[in-house]
This record gives structure tokens, C-alpha cells and sequence, in this order.
């Protein structure tokens, strides 16, 4: 969703704001904007469309150089995307422009206040109310602008992630945040604001987290940092972990791409000191702390939105089957507004690759106020999700750009079967033998992935047949019921083909009505205790003349007459399927939108990570 970057210091500022936009296209948006502060004055430019045509805009107007500025990629909520909505948004003397990421939802109420006290709105935005809040605080106080924006914004009710500046002082940036992500760039004489790490680790490492309610006074030379009821703070500085490579394509024509054939050493990496053969144990460093609860745990409920919730659902299957302990699996949007029934002695496990997914973290508060322990599977190291829960365990994927996610995906699922390994061997669910046996199968895992990526050409050529489809089905069963869900969601956000996923023999209940020889059903047919189950399924949708495609085991050829393609995977244990049935899938959906001609990894209306409810 929006995003947000902002400089102060000694370097040019115009390039630097747009490199920095670009590193945040990948969060999805609709408009680009920035001002920047030059002669005494505030010089904005904003576009509805990509960032290259806000470079494009800047280039032709000649827009002024100078080294302060505020820099916005615009997801819209309120009022379309268009110019005019597009951020910064100034006040009426045009002495200051903000940059804002969130919801301001009493907006109705401040805008009507401030239309009675004469104040015009150009855009359809929340955000101007903002604008002219602080500028009427101001007036009405004669606070300087950093006081100003900090008292308008205790008036505010909703989400923020703010950054301002002055044309009346050169050595000045405001910060604040109240729901919506936001750090400070530390460097030597110059420091950043922006809403992720992207625009930051070309030009430093040294990172300070705000937390919400929060805001910072930024100058070339420091910062200082306080909370919204005033209240001075010392904050840490942190140490980020990416580095630039990781945030570039190297090479790849897409992240996605990039980020599917990355999976093998994603999933070394999240096994790395943490799968100890040799001592035939899991080790999870981050849940030392919380393992006597887990291991006592009534109940597990697992929350999460989109791919994260579909690997909650494999981690429902791992954990129950390994551990017998009950495990829920709700949606975070979900879970929030039905009053959960919830005990000291339950888990909450909030899943999420950015660790900033609104509803997500939204149920992590929620299960704290409730008296449960919260506990997060994240992908962004310092993210909020990670800072909030009371233990967790990180995935170690790198960074994720492509807005559909596959490595998270994996990662997420490695990081719940280990779980579900260690709670087996805490609850002594498991015997000796069994879980060496299954510890080898996980080991043995990165290199079957790497085998089966060997195929990609393969299905690419198969894509070209199924480009025009416009309906497809998944189906699966078990363990594989996820990943049916997932392939479906993997191939409807990226190339806007209609996809369903479902448990296969519910296919019985609906969606047969559908089956035509023009609607492609993908099955997933490996060779488990349900296969029997699954390839009666298969007749069932040839015998109506559909069209199938089947995902088996690698010698597996029962269904080769049956099916029109058939893609092979690796054989392993039942339990660790999803992790190789899922990567033909993420290839097939990435083929199909590159063969349709769609914008791969920033898909018309998606955001990385929605930080708004
Ligand atoms: C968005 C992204 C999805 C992601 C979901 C949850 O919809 O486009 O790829 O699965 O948010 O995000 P999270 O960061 O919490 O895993």
C-alpha cells in the first residue's frame, strides 16, 4: 500500500526521492508524488499512474534540486486515483506539505469543522483534513509546526504514518506514527524517513523503529523522538539485515521469478541452526522463552490473511496431526469482530511475511488484551508484528517484492512444520525413529525443490495452451487443500484469470456444475493416503468432458492417459508435500500472466502489504 520516503541531508534530493519511490513500488499503488524545499519555497509534483511518469513530469518542468524533501506512492482510499489526490497535500499558504500512509477516520467530522472555519479542500481525500488541522492548531496556538502536528494529530481517530516539511525551515522533517509503519533512516549528516527498509539500505543500515503514537523532529545532525502526549523517548538504533541485492531483480525479468527460483536457499535458510540431525531435534531459538507454555497449550489459533492464511491452514494439518493439540485457523479481519473466546492458556500465532498487515496485527492486540500469549511467524525483521508478539520465529527469506508470495509461502510452511517437529518432541507425540526419519525427509527438501524448478521451461511451454482460459478449478485434498487454495489465489492475482480453489471431494457440492471442456481443473494427485479418493474425483470430472491437469509423483504414471498435462514432482513425506506441490503452481500462474501480458509483480489494485483495515 502508499508509501512513504523522505530525505535530509547534503545530497541532491530529487533523484534520491524518486530511486526511493521506485524501491517502494512493489507495495502497490496508483499515484506518485513529492515536494521538495528550495529557495524558501515548497515545489510539489504528482501524478496519478507509475512513478516513471512522475520522473517524466519532473524532468519536463524542471523541477528545482535541493536536499530536503518528502516522496509518497499513493493507494487510494479516499477519492480516486488522480492527480489531485495524489500526495503531498499542502496547506493553503503552501508552506508545508505532508506525505500520509493510514486512515484518518474522523475525516468527515474534521473536514466539515474546518469548511465551517473557511477552509477549501481541493482533493477527496482524508488526508487534506489532516493538512488543514495542523495549519488551524497552528493558527489558533502559534505552536511551531513540529508542536502543531503533534497536537492536531491527538485529534485525530484512525491510522497514520506521516512525514512533513516546512518551507519556512530547511532543517526540518516531521515524523509520525500511529498504525501504519514508519522508521528513521540514521545516517552521517543526513537521516531518511521512509514506511519499509527498501529506500533506505542503499544509503544506510542503522534503522530506529517508531512505535505508534510516536513522532520525530528530524534534522540533518539527529533526531529526537517523543511520544504524541509529549513525552521525550531514546530510541534504539537497529541494525537491517537486507542488503541491496536482495531488493534487485538480478537478472531476472521479475521478482516473482526471481523469488520462486530463490525458494531452495530461502528454506536452507529458515532450516539453518535451527534442524539438528545429528542431535535428531529442532531447535527454535526465538520460542525458548514461551516453549513451556506452547507445550502446555490448550488450544493453537493460527491468524493470518491471504498466502499467509493459506499456510496457517497447512500448519492446522502439521500441528494437530504431530502434536494433538486443537488448532484454529481464523482469518485476522475475522477474528478481531467476533469477539473471540480466548484463555490464558491458548496460543495466538500471528502469520504474516511483512509483519505490517493491519487486520493481522490488529489480532495479535487483540489475543494480548484477551489474556493470550501472541506469538509471530514474520518475515520482516523488526517489522510490527515482530516487535509486538511475545516470542516468534523469523523465516529468513529476505525480502519479498513481488506483491503474489511464494518464498514467504514456503518459508511460512517450513517454519510450521518445524514448529509442529519440536512440539511433537516436547509433547512426546512422536517416537525417536519417526522423527529422525521425518527431520531427514524436511534436510532433503531444498534439493528436491531445486529439481523440480529444473521443469521450468516445461511449464511454460504448458501455459502457452491454457493462456485464454478464463475459469480455472483447483483441487486437493489433506494437505494438499491449501495448496489448491493457494494456486487458485496465485493465479487470480497475478494474470486476473477466475480461479477456485477447493478440497476436492467437495467438488461434488458446487463446482461440478461447472466443469466444461473450456475450464482447466488442476488436481493435486500425489500419491497419498487420499490419492484413491483424488483420482475418483479425476474420473468424475473427464466423465463430464472437463479438461485435466494433474500434479503427481515423479513416477507416478497412472494418470498420464487420463490427464491432458501431467506435472511431476519429487517424491517426500505426506507432511511435507504443500512445499513441493505449491512451486508448479507459483510457476504456472507466473507464465500464465507473462503470456497475458500482465504486470507481474505489481498487479492492478494489490498491495505488498496492507497496512489499512
Ligand atoms: C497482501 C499480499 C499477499 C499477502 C497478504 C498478507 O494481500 O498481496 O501476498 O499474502 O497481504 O500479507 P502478510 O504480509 O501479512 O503475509
Amino acid at each position: 500500500m502508499c508509501g512513504i520516503v523522505a530525505y535530509i541531508g547534503d545530497q541532491k534530493v530529487n533523484d534520491l526521492l524518486l530511486t526511493g519511490l521506485k524501491r517502494l513500488e512493489y507495495r502497490g499503488y496508483d499515484s506518485a508524488g513529492l515536494a521538495v524545499v528550495a529557495d524558501d519555497k515548497l515545489h510539489v509534483k504528482k501524478k496519478e499512474g507509475k512513478v516513471d511518469e512522475l520522473v517524466e513530469a519532473i524532468e519536463t518542468d524542471h523541477q528545482p534540486e535541493s536536499t530536503l524533501g518528502i516522496a509518497h506512492t499513493r493507494w487510494a482510499t479516499h477519492g480516486n486515483p488522480s492527480d489531485v489526490n495524489a500526495h503531498p497535500h499542502t496547506n493553503a499558504a503552501g508552506d508545508f506539505a505532508l506525505v500520509h500512509n493510514g486512515i484518518i477516520e474522523n475525516y468527515d467530522v474534521l473536514r466539515k469543522n474546518l469548511e465551517e472555519k473557511g477552509y477549501e479542500f481541493k482533493s477527496e481525500t482524508d488526508t487534506e483534513a489532516l493538512v488543514h488541522l495542523i495549519d488551524d492548531v497552528r493558527k489558533e496556538t502559534d505552536l511551531s509546526l513540529p508542536e502543531a502536528v503533534r497536537q492536531a494529530l491527538t485529534q485525530v481517530v484512525g491510522t497514520y504514518g506521516i512525514a512533513v516539511v516546512s518551507a519556512n525551515d530547511p532543517d526540518l522533517l516531521i515524523a509520525a506514527r500511529k498504525g501504519s509503519p514508519l522508521l528513521l533512516g540514521v545516517g552521517e549528516g543526513e537521516n531518511f524517513v521512509a514506511s519499509d527498509a527498501a529506500p533506505l539500505v542503499e544509503h544506510t543500515r542503522k534503522v530506529v523503529y517508531l512505535n505508534d503514537g510516536e513522532i520525530a523532529t528530524v534534522r540533518r545532525d539527529g533526531f529526537d523522538v517523543k511520544t504524541i502526549g509529549d513525552e521525550e523517548l531514546e530510541k534504539e538504533i537497529h541494525e537491517l539485515e537486507w542488503d541491496l541485492g536482495q531488493i534487485e531483480k538480478g537478472g531476472y525479468e521479475h521478482f516473482m521469478l526471481k523469488e520462486i527460483m530463490e525458494q531452495p536457499n530461502a528454506l536452507e535458510e529458515c532450516m539453518r541452526g535451527r534442524l539438528l540431525l545429528e542431535d535428531n531435534t529442532v531447535h527454535l531459538g526465538g520460542l525458548t522463552d514461551v516453549m513451556d507454555e506452547l507445550r502446555e497449550a490448550e488450544r493453537i489459533i493460527l491468524v493470518a490473511c491471504g498466502t499467509s492464511w493459506h499456510s496457517a491452514l497447512v500448519g492446522e494439518y502439521l500441528i494437530e496431526y504431530f502434536t494433538r493439540i486443537p488448532v484454529e485457523v481464523e482469518y485476522a479481519s475475522e477474528f478481531r469482530y467476533r469477539h473471540p473466546i480466548l484463555h490464558e492458556d491458548d496460543m495466538v500465532i500471528a502469520i504474516s511475511q511483512s509483519g505490517e498487515t493491519a487486520d493481522t496485527l490488529a489480532a495479535v492486540r487483540e489475543a494480548q488484551d484477551r489474556g493470550a500469549t501472541a506469538l509471530g511467524v514474520v518475515n520482516v525483521v523488526g517489522s510490527s508484528i515482530a516487535r509486538e508478539t511475545d516470542a516468534g520465529v523469523y523465516l529468513h527469506a529476505g525480502p519479498e517484492i513481488g506483491v503474489a508470495s511464494t518464498k514467504a509461502f514456503t518459508g511460512q510452511v517450513m517454519v510450521l512444520t518445524l514448529l509442529a517437529m519440536k512440539l511433537s518432541e516436547e509433547r512426546g507425540t512422536l517416537s525417536k525413529e519417526k522423527r529422525a526419519e521425518c527431520l531427514q525427509a524436511i534436510a532433503d527438501l531444498p534439493d528436491k525443490v531445486r529439481r523440480e524448478l529444473e521443469r521450468d521451461e516445461e511449464i511454460a511451454e504448458m501455459s502457452k495452451v491454457y493462456r485464454y482460459a478464463d475459469n480455472f478449478l483447483y483441487l486437493g485434498r489433506g494437505y494438499n487443500f491449501p495448496v489448491a487454495l493457494e494456486g487458485a489465489l496465485k493465479l487470480k492475482e497475478i494474470s486476473y484469470v477466475h480461479a477456485e480453489g477447493y478440497p476436492a471431494a467437495e467438488m461434488k457440492h458446487g463446482p461440478i456444475a461447472l466443469v466444461t471442456r473450456f475450464m482447466p481443473v488442476i488436481f493435486i494427485a500425489m500419491k497419498d493416503s487420499t490419492y484413491d479418493k483424488v483420482k475418483s474425483n479425476i474420473e468424475e470430472v473427464i466423465a463430464r468432458d472437463g479438461s485435466v491437469i494433474a500434479i503427481t509423483d515423479a513416477d507416478n504414471h497412472e494418470l498420464d492417459d487420463m490427464c491432458e498435462y501431467v506435472m511431476r514432482v519429487p517424491e517426500t513425506m505426506e507432511f511435507l508435500l504443500p512445499l513441493l506441490t505449491v512451486v508448479p503452481l507459483q510457476l504456472l500462474s507466473y507464465h500464465m500472466a507473462v503470456l497475458r501480458g500482465c504486470d507481474v509483480d505489481q498487479p492492478r489494485n494489490l498491495a505488498k502489504s496492507v497496512t489499512v483495515e
